[in-house]
This record gives structure tokens, C-alpha cells and sequence, in this order.
């Protein structure tokens, strides 16, 4: 067989594989859909919170997408420090947390950059949940930093998410030096606002994508039941 042709076929067989891989990850498109449920997670609690308003960006995107929105503001619920010794039951609203987080088609994480990571109040509220509030669930990250690096703040919470067997949109937002990037609630600069809008829109579009097999973390972690 001539080279040229030998390439040829490869090149060919390549493009089939990539078109089958292609249309077994096709998202169930659900825009439009009054059926999908998208909450966001303030993981802020401070008044002025600068992650809050980029999140209402996201739900808003979402909700004119054709979801059904709402900001879970941690400011609104008593949870205590996480202590795996005390029932969920008897800790403040952790319950009444991780049931509305439950009921979400999809969920959107907002931190706020602290020591280059995500904040605490988000990571209790996360672990007042587990696999019943996150597994097979679409998740998206968004990030603010007082700084112009959030990005290690995403990707901690990828690898948390993905440890949950959560499904993390691969699209994430970051909001660097919010101070001159939002101005009176709003996102000043077109392109961030659409790259904060895009996150929900993709929570809308992916809330009932197929879920992948479970990931090496997710099998190995026996999650809050193993304490
Ligand atoms: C405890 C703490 C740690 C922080 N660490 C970082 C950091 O590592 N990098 C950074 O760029 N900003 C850092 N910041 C700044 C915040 O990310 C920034 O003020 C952000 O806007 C806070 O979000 P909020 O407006 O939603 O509260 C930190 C702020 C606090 C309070």
C-alpha cells in the first residue's frame, strides 16, 4: 500500500473515532425545558459579596434559559462547623440545605478566592452533603478573587466535585480583581459577563447529560459513611 494512501485510511479511522466518542458524550438539550432545576451556592458570606453578585449572573442566564433558579445564600443558614460525631439532623439547617441541594437538576459553586483556595463556609456546606446531593449531578465552578489568579480555587473544587462523582462542566468562570470588574451589581466588561452568563446557560444544557462511570476517587471514597 502507497504511504499516501496508508495515511489516508488513518486519518479517516481517526475522524470515525472521534465521531463516536462525539456522539456518545451529546448532551440531552434541555434548553427551554421548565423541568430543570439550577441552584447556586454562595460560599460568601460577606454583605457587599462581589461571588453573589457574579452567581446572580449565572442564575439569571440559567432561569432565561429555561430553568427554574435559587441562590442558596449561606447567610440565610444556621451550620455549625462539621462535625462528623453530630447527626445532620440536629445541626442547625444543614438538612434543610442538603435537601434543596438534592432537589437540583444542577448546581453552581461561587467562592470566593481565600488563600488560594475556596472559602470555608462553602466547603461545610458540602460536607453537610455527599453522593445523594452531588452524585450524577451537573456542576458548575465559578471563582472571585480580590487578586487576578482564581483559578487554583477552581480546580480544587473540580477535584472535590469529581471526588463526589459529580459531573463539572468543563467550561468554569473566574472573576479577577472584582473591584473594577463590577460596578454598581453588574459586570462591567462584555466578554466576562458572557463568559459568567455562558456557566448558565451549559448548567441548563448539560442538567441531564448521561453520567460518566464512576471516577477512581469517587469508587475509593466511602464518603461521611466511613467516619
Ligand atoms: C481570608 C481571605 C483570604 C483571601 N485570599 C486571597 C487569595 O489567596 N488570593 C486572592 O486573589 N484574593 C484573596 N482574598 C480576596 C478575596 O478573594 C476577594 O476579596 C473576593 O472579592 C472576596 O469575595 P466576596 O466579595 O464574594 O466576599 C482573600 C480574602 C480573604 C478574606
Amino acid at each position: 500500500m502507497a504511504v499516501e494512501s496508508a495515511i489516508e485510511l488513518s486519518v479517516e479511522s481517526a475522524i470515525e473515532a472521534v465521531r463516536s466518542v462525539t456522539y456518545l458524550r451529546e448532551p440531552i438539550v434541555t434548553t427551554g425545558m421548565s423541568d430543570v432545576h439550577v441552584v447556586g451556592l454562595c460560599g460568601s458570606l460577606r454583605n457587599e459579596s462581589y461571588t453573589r453578585v457574579a452567581l446572580g449572573v449565572v442564575l439569571e442566564a440559567a432561569e432565561e434559559a429555561g430553568a427554574t433558579v435559587e441562590l442558596l445564600d449561606l447567610r440565610e443558614y444556621e451550620l455549625p462547623l462539621f462535625d462528623a460525631d453530630v447527626d445532620r439532623a440536629d445541626a442547625g439547617d444543614a438538612d434543610e440545605l442538603a435537601r434543596r441541594v438534592r432537589e437540583a437538576d444542577a448546581i453552581v459553586l461561587g467562592t470566593p478566592m481565600y488563600h488560594g483556595s475556596f472559602s470555608s463556609p462553602l466547603k461545610t456546606a458540602i460536607d453537610y452533603c455527599g453522593f445523594d446531593e452531588f452524585e450524577d449531578k451537573t456542576v458548575g465552578l465559578l471563582a472571585v478573587s480580590g487578586g487576578a489568579f482564581p483559578v487554583s480555587a477552581l480546580d480544587q473544587l473540580r477535584s472535590v466535585c469529581r471526588a463526589l462523582n459529580a459531573w463539572v462542566i468543563p467550561h468554569e468562570a473566574a472573576v479577577p480583581t472584582p473591584r473594577s470588574a463590577i460596578e454598581d451589581g453588574a459586570l462591567v466588561d462584555e466578554k466576562l459577563e458572557n463568559r459568567v452568563a455562558t456557566l448558565g446557560r451549559r448548567a441548563v444544557q448539560y442538567a441531564t447529560i448521561e453520567p460518566d462511570p464512576e471516577s477512581f476517587e469517587s469508587e475509593q471514597n466511602v464518603g461521611a459513611s466511613g467516619k
